[in-house]
């Protein structure tokens, strides 16, 4: 069991200097993948794993690693802790950065504690977690558990029409390394809960077991425009309608279904946009998301059925393109257990739990066994920047993380 902790100062105050990173004028918070803000950010992670004295590798789809390599077990599989650095439009500071930043924290902690390792440690910041700019979302650590060849990920198209093969070269992170260069022993992820079960019922830590099926689809509605005034609405084919209605029929699916799943429509498109031209064209994003494969099939299906139904029913067409589709994942048992026991040893509540988000583990959990450790978020509020963890769960969580590759690292310690 460990006896040491983690530098709270230098944990917190990155993470501020980090926050700070990619806010424009309006306050706004925005990193997106390979932008020109989340290089300001690149830049500065790497100038602190330089500065912890780590090796610094980044790979062809731009995920960056800082390696801590100590003699004598060099060539062993290396335990590997990490998240991202990328954020959605308008972001908290915590989503991401917080478990690359005290993934970084352990190593310097445990480099300047005369921890001997029995495998190199490794930090990682994935790209384009979020997927906000270029679609599949986990993209980085998605190519880098061989889900996705890097060439592909590389030529995809982004929001801005920008290709990330393009940006990741121009901001200078297009690295030597091919994906999966390291094939870790183990992987750990500490992120914030990013919802509100761990407040409401006032445990500290999560212990994450698995993680619920993502898919995302963009639809697009084809009518006609014509005159807002003069075109009576029994002869309409109004884009806008249908998917209105496609939004109240996810929403009222998932209300009423007694199962956790949940539906989003989080972006809408209107063509021609006039406020007296019925919409000829619509285009919106479907998240789904269930813990279960078999019933987020089955809310596919049900999705598939009643867009066939409006279509008929007010003349549209519809066209679906699949962004993204990743099935649940179980994370390793035994890494589960370890969280608990480190919670237990630090005299921290714990529980077991499901991931509502997508991370990056659920990537690397195809070639290594991962795990996550969640801790609270005020109010179950992420994605938005009003995102809050009090600073001491951040420090609780990042001793966890601490123990448990101590554990993992199996170490003199
Ligand atoms: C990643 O933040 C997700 O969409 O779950
Ligand atoms: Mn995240
Ligand atoms: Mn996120």
């Amino acid at each position: 069991m460990s006896k040491i902790s983690i530098d709270s100062l230098r944990l917190l105050s990155r993470l501020s200097e980090l926050g700070e990173i990619g806010r424009g004028g309006d306050g706004r918070l925005v990193r997106l993948a390979a932008s020109d803000t989340e290089k300001l950010g690149r830049d500065t992670f790497v100038s602190w794993i330089e500065q912890a004295g780590l090796e610094l590798a980044v790979d062809r789809i731009g995920n960056i690693f800082g390696i801590w390599r100590p003699e004598g077990v060099s060539d062993e599989a290396p335990l590997m802790l990490g998240s991202h650095i990328d954020t959605v439009i308008d972001a908290g500071i915590y989503d991401g950065c917080y478990g690359v930043l005290s993934g970084l924290e352990v190593i310097e902690t445990l480099i300047e504690a005369g921890f001997k390792p029995s495998r190199p440690i490794v930090v990682a910041a994935f790209t384009n977690e979020e997927g906000v700019r270029y679609a599949p979302d986990m993209m980085g650590s998605l190519v880098y558990a061989g889900g996705l060849d890097v060439d592909t990920a590389l030529a995809t198209v982004g929001t801005d029409g920008t290709r990330l093969g393009d940006e990741l070269r121009r901001i200078g992170f297009d690295g030597e390394h091919e994906p999966g260069f390291l094939r870790p022993y183990a992987y750990i992820e500490l992120h914030i809960e990013q919802g509100p079960v761990l407040e409401r019922e006032g445990i500290q830590i999560g212990a994450v077991e698995n993680l619920q099926g993502i898919s995302w689809q963009r639809v697009t509605v084809s009518g006609d425009a014509n005159h807002a005034g003069t075109t009576p609405i029994s002869m309409r084919r109004d884009a806008g309608y249908a998917a209105a209605l496609v939004v109240t029929f996810l929403r009222e699916r998932a209300r009423n279904s007694n199962t956790p799943t949940v539906a989003t429509v989080g972006c809408m498109n209107f063509e021609p946009n006039a406020i007296n031209v019925i919409p000829s064209r619509v285009t919106f994003t479907v998240d789904l998301r269930d813990p279960d494969e078999d019933r987020l099939k089955e809310e596919e299906a049900a999705l598939d059925a009643y867009l066939a139904q409006v279509a008929k029913d007010e003349g549209v067409s519809f066209n679906v393109e699949r962004l993204a589709r990743f099935q649940p994942v179980t994370f390793d048992a035994n890494i589960v257990e370890l969280i608990e026991g480190a919670a237990a040893r630090r005299g921290h509540t714990v529980r077991r739990m499901t991931s509502g988000a997508g991370h990056d583990a659920q990537m690397i959990a195809r070639i290594a066994p991962s795990a996550m450790i969640f801790v609270p978020s005020l109010g179950g509020i992420s994605h938005n920047p009003r995102e809050k963890t009090p600073d001491e769960d951040l420090v609780a969580g990042a001793n966890m993380l601490l123990d448990v590759v101590c554990q993992l690292a199996g170490g003199d310690n």
